[in-house]
């Protein structure tokens, strides 16, 4: 085949059904007719299947990404200093962002981050800053940037020009049953990395029942594509593989989620949240050659610097600092109550997750409302000792709206019984 953009479409797809591998040329040509209408969506449909079931080699994975990274504008924050990006593949109870930004700008990275919104059981960290009062997480291109190379930090909302060309193709992918492949899932998650302009990345894979990839081995393959994708293209990249079965945090909905992020700001809540920013941040820090120790991760979250540095980043956004402290949460509480007494063995993330968003805390589909002031607060987690009747969770909810549905959806989403050992939330370090 040529490299004159006259690529026939069946001809790729025919060498894909065949188990050939693509040549970045091809890939090029295939996606740039694609993007300009000259491929059929069954014939785009046709390849993604194709792809799903003959895979693509590491080479062909890393051009896909560039090609995806390349339809579309890209950012350069080449004159920035440090500029570091964080990727989490999703979870539950999950603030990480919204401390992991200030913490490694306090410590000079520049997080110059371009963030998505929430969808299904999963929040999103756009929406969680929008509970703040006055922040706007729409930045044009310019105040973007300088706000990064002024504050360290400055998140804005993906704007549809990044990858145009895996959004067409999630899309699809969405709609024909070929989300499920590793070099589709890397390819599309990494395009955006690419095109955000970070030269040190960080990733957060989860594994586990509230997450996309339900099994550690499942995670690590992804973690590792990604990995490799990456380095292709001259980042330097780590990945933190952790448990996401439970909630990572004990707040799930997004002002409750935010007021969490405050208290490990301040260096009042520890668990697993706490632990796995310190993970994630030292992995990123030390890649980018800015920290060698965790401890000066840590004493920059215990003296007040990322604090410091988070109530700095919310002003420059129009955020009202003076209102962190009484953020808008939904007025009435029901409590999600213990069936047995016993040890706690499981409490189902996605589950909780899908209650909160049966409270008005979630989107079905993309550009639904939210409600940013409902959600669950957590009493127990995994190993804590309860008795029957006792609350696993506060629900936060505006007048009994979803609330049947939110306790049906936990209805079964704890298990309860003899004690259990817990494990660390971090399964693993890909370095
Ligand atoms: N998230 C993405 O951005 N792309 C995928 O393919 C899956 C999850
Ligand atoms: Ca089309």
């Amino acid at each position: 085949m040529s490299h004159s953009g006259q690529v026939n479409p069946v001809d790729v797809i025919v060498a894909k059904r065949r188990g050939e591998a693509h040549t970045r040329e091809v890939l090029a040509d295939f996606i740039g007719a694609s993007m300009r209408g000259d491929v059929a969506d069954y014939q785009l449909a046709a390849w993604l299947m194709a792809v799903v079931w003959r895979g693509m080699r590491d080479d062909e994975t890393a051009a896909l990404t560039q090609v995806l990274a390349d339809s579309g504008e890209q950012l350069d924050l080449r004159g920035l200093p440090y500029p570091v990006d964080k990727h989490s593949t999703g979870g539950v109870g999950d603030t990480t962002t919204l401390v992991l930004a200030p913490l490694a700008a306090a410590l000079g990275a520049t997080v110059a981050k371009l963030s998505g919104r929430g969808l299904g059981h999963s929040g999103g960290t756009i929406d969680k800053l929008e509970s703040i009062p006055g922040f706007s997480a729409t930045l044009e291109r310019e105040a973007f940037l300088r706000q990064a190379r002024e504050v360290g930090v400055a998140v804005s909302g993906q704007s549809a020009g990044l990858a145009p060309a895996d959004g067409a193709l999630y899309a699809l992918r969405d709609a024909t049953g070929t989300v499920e492949s590793i070099p589709l899932i890397a390819s599309s998650i990494m395009s955006k990395k690419l095109a955000g302009g970070a030269k040190h990345l960080v990733l957060d894979v989860k594994a586990g029942r509230g997450a996309f990839m339900k099994s550690a081995a499942d995670a690590r393959a992804l973690a590792e594509a990604m990995v490799r994708i990456g380095r292709h293209a001259g980042l330097t990249v780590r990945a933190v593989l952790s448990r996401m079965d439970e909630p990572l945090g004990r707040a799930v909905g997004h002002a409750l989620e935010v007021r969490e992020a405050l208290a490990v700001l301040r260096g009042e809540a520890r668990g697993p949240l706490r632990e796995v920013v310190l993970v994630l941040t030292h992995e990123l820090l030390a890649s980018a050659g800015l920290v060698d120790d965790r401890s000066e991760v840590e004493a920059a979250l215990d003296d007040g610097r990322a604090l410091e540095r988070f109530e700095r980043w919310v002003a420059a956004q129009g955020g009202d600092v003076a209102a962190l402290d009484r953020l808008e949460i939904a007025p009435d509480e029901a409590h999600w109550r213990a069936s047995a007494s016993g040890t706690v063995r499981r409490i189902d993330a996605e589950r909780v997750g899908l209650a909160v968003a049966r409270l008005g805390g979630g989107r079905t589909k993309k550009g639904d409302a939210v409600d940013l002031g409902v959600g669950a607060v957590l009493h127990a987690r995994v190993g804590d000792a309860v008795r029957a009747g006792e609350p696993l969770a506060t629900l936060h909810h505006r007048a009994g709206r979803g609330l049947e549905g939110a306790l049906a959806a936990l209805d079964g989403a704890a298990a309860i019984g003899a004690p259990i050992a817990t494990e660390g939330v971090v399964i693993e370090v890909l370095r």
